[in-house]
């Protein structure tokens, strides 16, 4: 016998109705680093833009620093939370296989019942999360999803390696993600390479902590480099061509934070106008992977660079290889 199924059926299109963030409270400049490794603050602002990055302090982990965000992002939704039934948390900073620190992060926020899982994107994980959360919505398996991207890589930094050490930063991003009549996420460009999942990654847990190392992050930065010059930066213009717009329709470029000349070729090869705001918020935070678009939104939204409304162009690019693009629109 052949029974029919039903079918979940959800809103015609998704946006993002709130952006919150939470950036480490340690301040860490240039020339403190340059304490810890051997290198100089010209040296790093030329290679990378970075200035200082924000360091968590001790009574800051991921679930603290998520909830903070996750807060903010739901007070500034107006979304009643009781209506929220997704969480979504893209992260490599939770040191537990298990639970999840998606179900930390509802319970901490009083949401009650909703699906909640990580997304192991590395970098790319906001994009990823992204992306799930406006099928979850247009699916109409939720109705409203908390997306958060959450690091705390100065915990997870080999301070003996002059090449990484002073990349990272550490914070939280969320936003809410919810039903729409019009579109505000547009199609998702997104793909892996796991051939080269030797270019970033960490130790192997067990292994490191059984030699009675902390495991940390290794990575062939030129490798990186080249990768994202060249493949992400075609990626990303297929990002807003998959919406349908032309670089004079764009009024706002959100990259991954994690290095201001990836972000230039990028614009070379796009042939965005002068009149599009460009994140580079990389400068005062360092990378913090897949917490840097949410942090690097809310900063241009509180300082009016950036305006509700506006179409913003973000991709995540990362460990993986992974990477993950689209058009929003801004909360
Ligand atoms: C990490 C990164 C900034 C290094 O810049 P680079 O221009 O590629 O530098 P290289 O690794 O080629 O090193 C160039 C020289 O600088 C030196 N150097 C490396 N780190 C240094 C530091 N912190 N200070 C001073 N010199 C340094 C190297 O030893 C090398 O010297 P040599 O030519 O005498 O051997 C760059 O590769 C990068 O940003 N990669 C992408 C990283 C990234 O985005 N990762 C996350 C993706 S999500």
């Amino acid at each position: 016998m052949s029974a029919t199924i039903k079918a979940s059926q959800g809103a015609p299109y998704s946006r993002i109705y709130g952006v919150g963030g939470e950036r480490g409270n340690r301040v860490v400049s240039n020339a403190e680093m340059c304490t810890i490794i051997d290198s100089s603050d010209e040296w790093i602002q030329q290679r990378t833009g970075i200035v200082e990055r924000r360091w968590a302090t001790e009574d800051q982990t991921p679930l603290s620093m998520s909830l903070v965000a996750g807060r903010k992002a739901i007070e500034r939704s107006g979304v009643d939370p009781s209506q929220i039934d997704g969480v979504l948390v893209a992260t490599g900073s939770h040191t537990q296989q298990f639970p999840s620190l998606a179900v930390s992060v509802a319970a901490g926020l009083g949401l009650k019942d909703p699906a909640a899982t990580d997304l192991s994107s590395a970098c790319a994980g906001f994009c990823y999360g992204l992306s799930l959360a406006d099928s979850m919505v247009r699916t109409g398996s939720a109705k409203y999803v908390l997306v958060v991207g959450v690091e705390i890589l100065s915990r997870q930094t080999d301070f003996t390696d002059r090449g990484t050490a002073f990349l990272f930063g550490d914070g939280a991003g969320a936003v809410v993600v919810g039903p729409s009549e019009s579109p505000g996420i547009g199609p998702v460009v997104w793909g892996s390479d796991g051939d080269a999942a030797d270019v970033i990654w960490t130790d192997e847990w067990n292994a490191a902590l059984e030699a009675g190392k902390k495991p940390v992050i290794h990575m062939e930065g030129n490798k990186v480099f080249r990768w994202a010059t060249t493949f992400i930066a075609e990626k990303t213009a297929e990002a807003l061509e998959a919406a349908g717009l032309a670089p004079e329709e764009l009024d706002v470029f959100i990259p991954h934070q994690a290095n201001n000349r990836i972000t230039d070729s990028m614009l070379r090869r796009m042939h965005l106008p002068e009149s599009v705001v460009i994140s580079r918020d990389i400068r005062q935070m360092g990378n913090s992977s897949a917490a840097s678009i949410p942090i690097a939104m809310e900063a241009l939204l509180e300082s009016g660079e950036a305006k509700s409304g506006d179409t913003a162009l973000v991709i995540g690019f990362g460990a993986g290889l992974v990477y993950a693009g689209q058009v929003v629109l801004l909360p």
